[in-house]
């Protein structure tokens, strides 16, 4: 039979990078937490138009990137490419508009988009994200960047920077729109065909192209930062104050348009110097029209979505350590038929939070000794039928060899006073 492999794009997270994963996934919800953002799940799949409608129609990621299937009910959906559109379906459907605004949330998601894969890009990807909804102010953008890099220094990344632009309102953005129209249209040929096609359809996409020749027929564009209305204009300048005030440092990159539609006004990128060409960490901005898009009274909104495999590359190229493996602070090693005890043995044990481990193999009494050491145990406990009989074990301290006699009942004690010692947490 052909062997499987995981489809192109897809990746295994194996330990011990799948236990960093947890901890970096902890660690984010814990510094949610300190900001009052709660957890939200949201479903895997929804309605291919909640996407096609909310990212927007003429964006890369519902023209050619989506999982778009029809179910035995004959009805479309697709496998969420991002979090975002999904977030406020919730928000909208279960009436979070009543709760105290803004309603902040938080998630975990894996995220499903048709790519060209390379280092960094991949067709299944994970996704820590967050999003204020309810509150229009820049104070609540200020937070959420705030929120962003202390999460990022907390998991001891450097070397990023945070690029912010403004990208309007429906108030300035056709305006600048038609001037930016005006201006390409005698250049028209020099854009990529890509771009070409874009031009009617999603002009602003032409902005960020890397191609070098649209990069060199939108050189000396205008800018949408130097075309915003008064309220726009004064919501990026409040932003700008209030992460000056909070010491945050940032750069102005007016090129920033982001590949999704329903941005407006602020939008953000986490730049790293180390994931290349991939070098984007983290994505987001306010969406204060998204909710009215998707059938939904008017209801501002802003977070941001942080792609967790380009935050890990980002740490192994900042030189972080991988977690440690799972190791017990004992292993049982039991003679002969002893097994029963040994399993109570390691029932109690781990009641008193001291990580166990026994043979389930049957091994031979040498061959556990030798896979307590494998384990990386600190300690082995061998018992014998003589220590089955008395009650008591023989405790080896598996890095010194020292061994010692224990009985049975104070063994939870004895070790949570030896691990104590070693200031240890009950693992090996
Ligand atoms: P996005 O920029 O499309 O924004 O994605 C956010 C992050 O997800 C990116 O910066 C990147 O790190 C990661 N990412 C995206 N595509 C891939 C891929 N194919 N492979 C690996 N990583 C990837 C959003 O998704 C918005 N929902 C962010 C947001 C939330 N805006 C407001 N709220």
């Amino acid at each position: 039979m052909a062997k499987f492999s995981a489809p192109k794009g897809t990746h295994d997270v194996l330990p011990p990078e799948s236990l960093d994963w947890l901890s970096v996934e902890r660690t984010f919800a814990d510094v949610c937490a300190l900001y009052g953002y709660q957890p939200i799940r949201v479903p895997t799949f929804e309605q291919t138009e909640l996407f096609s409608r909310g990212v927007g129609e003429t964006t890369d990621v519902v023209e050619k990137e989506m999982y778009t299937f029809e179910d035995r009910g004959g009805r479309s959906m697709t496998l969420r490419p991002e979090g975002t559109a999904g977030v406020v379906r919730s928000y909208l459907e279960n009436g979070m508009s009543s709760l105290p605004a803004p309603v902040r949330l938080f998630y975990t998601v894996t995220a499903f988009r048709y790519e060209n894969v390379q280092k960094g890009r991949y067709r299944e990807f994970s996704q820590f994200g967050c999003e204020a909804i309810g509150s229009a102010g820049p104070q609540v953008d200020g937070e959420l960047i705030e929120l962003l890099l202390r999460f990022l220094t907390k998991v001891g990344i450097g070397r990023i920077r945070l690029c912010l632009n403004s990208i309007g309102c429906p108030v300035c953005r056709p305006p600048y729109l038609e001037l930016l129209r005006n201006h390409l249209s005698s250049r028209r040929e020099r854009l990529c065909r890509h771009c070409q096609n874009r031009f009617e359809r999603n002009l602003l996409r032409v902005i960020d192209c890397k191609e070098p020749g649209c990069q060199a027929a939108t050189a000396d564009i205008p800018l949408q930062i130097d075309h915003l209305c008064t309220d726009c204009d004064q919501h990026f300048q409040s932003l700008q104050q209030l992460l000056a005030a909070m010491g945050i440092a940032f750069e102005i990159d007016p090129r920033i348009v982001r590949g999704l539609d329903y941005y407006t006004r602020t939008v953000f990128e986490i730049i790293s110097e180390n994931v290349g060409t991939q070098g984007t960490i983290c994505g987001g901005g306010r969406y204060d029209r998204l909710a009215e898009i998707l059938g939904g009274p008017p209801t501002p909104g802003v977070g941001f979505a942080l792609g967790v495999e380009r935050l890990q590359l980002e740490r192994r190229a900042q030189g972080l350590p991988a977690a440690a493996p799972v190791r017990p602070l004992i292993f049982l090693a039991v003679a002969g038929d002893h097994s029963a005890l040994a399993m109570r043995l390691c029932r109690l044990l781990r009641d008193r939070g001291i990580a166990t481990e026994t043979d389930l193999m049957n091994r031979s009494l040498k061959a556990q000794m030798k896979q307590a050491s494998r384990s990386g145990a600190a300690y082995a406990l061998v018992i014998g039928d003589d220590e089955a009989a008395a009650g008591s074990g023989r405790l080896r301290d598996l890095a010194s060899g020292e061994e010692r006699d224990v009985v049975l009942d104070d063994l939870a004690e004895e070790l949570g006073r030896l691990d104590q010692q070693t200031g240890g947490n009950g693992h090996g």
